[in-house]
């Protein structure tokens, strides 16, 4: 999710920024880079830590009062010194600095092109600052009306600040998608994603909205809507402190993360799902299209969660695409000297990017001279740069090891390439794909509903869970690798032991281990196999087992039978494990605190498993 922050008062601009960009570390980045007026726009920027920027900062310092920073989470272009923030144009009279992405960045990029504009960078953001240009050239506008028109003609998520040395005494702040608040102070003037970055100056801000923007000077500012609507704005005054400000005011970055999966999901569908139109459209894949179609098979390989959601894509691939999938932990995959033919395609998932059994199957497909794709967060992450092509979660920074708001975004991405497929071999009617499409779009609100009407019940759920030494997930279809990820949800952050199984399984082994101890937790919605669930439910509920069931809203009959009720609101089947998850999630998190575990940093485990 990357950061953002700007200074203009009577202070030095560039150690303030650094100090800054380190208090926004914790969303996540991969470059750092700041800009500060002084008659001339000195800017220094770097691929790496904010610490590795301070070094340079301290060998070819800048000067002067005005300025802005940012750390840069890559979207288009690998992390590198020339694709990190700010971008510069007009002659490198002016700079910007972005978070989000520009979808529309590649028809202005022709645009410019065709005016003979060259680019540095991979980056959308440069398009967008050659367009300012481009604009003011064309209509002699001033900087801050340049920006704007500008914005009227972009689509997509912007956070961004703007700095010409033509206008040292004024910052263009602007505001679509990506946080953005000002800092009020007296004479001087703050900008940050979040308020981390100046808390410690002042505790007034202003919170910028979408379709916003700010001309911000030492002495005050004046806030508009992007199509000029002058917007009175209120000064509130934060209780928070620097700590709980890191993490946006949540606890734990892991409850952060569960909090942000309606906005993760948004963005992993972004310029991709066009429910309206009933179209998919995934960019990373296009070159690769028609290989992908011809599939014989496609070999699914991940770790942990990732491979959890790897199971669902089985589902999904293989009932919307039609293509056999088979899914792979990545460590047994290296090591079983795997048969792959020519018209086969492993696809890999990975949030970090970096593990290395995952990377190490990427390696192994490729040395088979098979199509390598991958499913991936860290963009720029070495198995996103290996893979022969693939598409990127923009999920943001994932910081608690317990991977959450990648899962659901990984199962986003999956449905979209399964009904891509499905649609471009054939096999799925326009139709169908329309519906599900519609489907597909709603999750996101279909989350804020469950963490909003669900939250307390879970949590009461947790109260009585926390003392138990065992518990058993069980799920059926689409469901079991959802009992399986709340099983591991479980155990890798509250240290209690826990299974997951398929329901029906129960009787060849597990249904020894019931007694009224273990709590045993059912996925049980009303789809195809509804009724087998009821009768595994009534099985252990006759052997004195205690039950918590997750069905879907408005189902009474399992009230006689479960200890506890959770319901999730009804989707198309082949989704249910968007929904069904954020429970069992919440549960995790929930008994992980009540037993005084360290959630975001559970004893042994790392967020990417980069050895084997
Ligand atoms: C899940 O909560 C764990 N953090 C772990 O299982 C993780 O999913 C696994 O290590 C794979 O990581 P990756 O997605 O970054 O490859
Ligand atoms: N899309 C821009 C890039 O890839 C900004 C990414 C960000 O939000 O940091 O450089």
């Amino acid at each position: 999710m990357c950061g953002i922050v700007g200074y203009i008062g009577p202070r030095q601009a560039g150690e303030l920024l650094v100090s800054g960009l380190k208090r926004l570390e914790y969303r996540g980045y991969d470059s750092a880079g700041v800009a500060v007026a002084n008659g001339t726009l000195d800017v220094r920027k770097k691929e790496g830590k904010v610490d590795e920027l301070a070094s340079l900062l301290k060998a070819r310092p800048v000067h002067g009062t005005v300025g802005m920073g940012h750390t840069r989470w890559a979207t288009h272009g690998a992390p590198t010194d020339v694709n990190a923030h700010p971008h510069i144009a007009g002659g490198g009279r002016f700079a910007i600095i972005h978070n989000g992405i520009i979808e529309n960045y590649g028809s202005i990029k022709r645009r410019l092109m065709d005016k003979g504009y060259t680019f540095l960078s991979e980056t959308d953001t440069e398009v967008l600052a050659h367009f300012i240009d481009d604009i003011q050239k064309e209509t002699g506008l001033d900087f801050a009306e340049s920006i704007r028109q500008a914005l009227t003609q972009v689509e997509g998520a912007y956070g961004i600040v703007a700095l010409s040395e033509d206008n040292p005494d004024e910052l263009i702040v602007a505001r679509n998608g990506s946080p953005l608040l000002l800092g009020v102070g007296e004479g001087e003037h703050f900008i940050g994603s979040d308020a981390s970055p100046f808390i410690e100056y002042t505790r007034n801000v202003v919170y910028l909205n979408d379709g916003e923007m700010a001309v911000v000077r030492a002495d005050g500012y004046e806030v508009t809507e992007i199509n000029g609507a002058p917007v009175a704005k209120e000064v509130h005054a934060l209780e928070w402190d620097l700590e709980e400000i890191e993490k946006g005011g949540y606890d734990h970055f892991m409850y952060k993360e569960i909090m942000e999966q309606p906005e993760a999901l948004a963005n992993a569908m972004r310029g991709r799902v066009h429910a309206d139109e009933g179209t998919v459209k995934l960019g990373g894949l296009e070159d690769v299209m028609k290989q992908l179609e011809a599939a014989d098979r496609i070999v699914i390989c991940a770790c942990g969660t990732s491979w959890h959601a790897g199971l669902v894509g089985e589902y999904l691939i293989e009932r919307f695409a039609r293509i056999p999938v088979e899914v792979e932990y990545a460590s047994e995959f290296r090591y079983r000297d795997p048969i792959l033919n020519e018209n086969d395609v492993v696809l890999v998932i990975s949030q970090s990017g970096e593990t290395a059994d995952t990377l190490a199957a990427v390696r192994q497909a490729k040395e088979a001279g098979v199509l390598a794709l991958g499913v991936v967060n860290a963009v720029g992450s070495t198995i996103a740069r290996e893979t022969d092509a693939g598409v990127y979660l923009h999920a943001g920074p994932e910081i608690g090891v317990a991977s959450t708001k990648a899962f659901t975004a990984q199962v986003t991405v999956l449905a979209q390439i399964a009904l891509l497929l499905g649609k471009t071999r054939g096999v799925l009617s326009d139709a169908d794909l329309k519906e599900n499409l519609e489907a597909l779009a709603k999750i996101p609100t279909q989350i804020r509903e469950v963490l909003e009407q669900q939250a307390e019940k879970i949590e009461a759920i947790a109260r009585e869970m926390r003392l138990a030494q065992n518990a058993l997930y069980l799920g059926r279809g689409v469901n079991f690798p959802v009992a399986l990820e709340g099983a591991l949800k479980l155990k890798e952050i509250s240290y209690i032991h826990a299974e997951g199984y398929p329901a029906a399984e129960m009787k060849h082994g597990p249904i020894a281990l019931i007694d009224r101890f273990m709590p045993v937790l059912f996925v049980a919605t009303r789809e195809a196999t509804y009724d087998k669930v009821v009768s595994n439910i009534e099985e252990v509920v006759a052997r004195g087992g205690s039950v918590i069931a997750i069905t879907d809203t408005g189902n009474r009959g399992l009230d006689d039978l479960a200890e506890h009720v959770i319901e999730v609101p009804k989707t198309s089947d082949a989704f249910e494990p968007l929904l069904t998850v954020i429970p069992f999630q919440l549960l995790s998190y929930h008994v992980a605190v009540m037993r005084g575990c360290d959630v975001d940093m559970p004893r042994n485990l790392a967020k990417s498993v980069t050895v084997e």
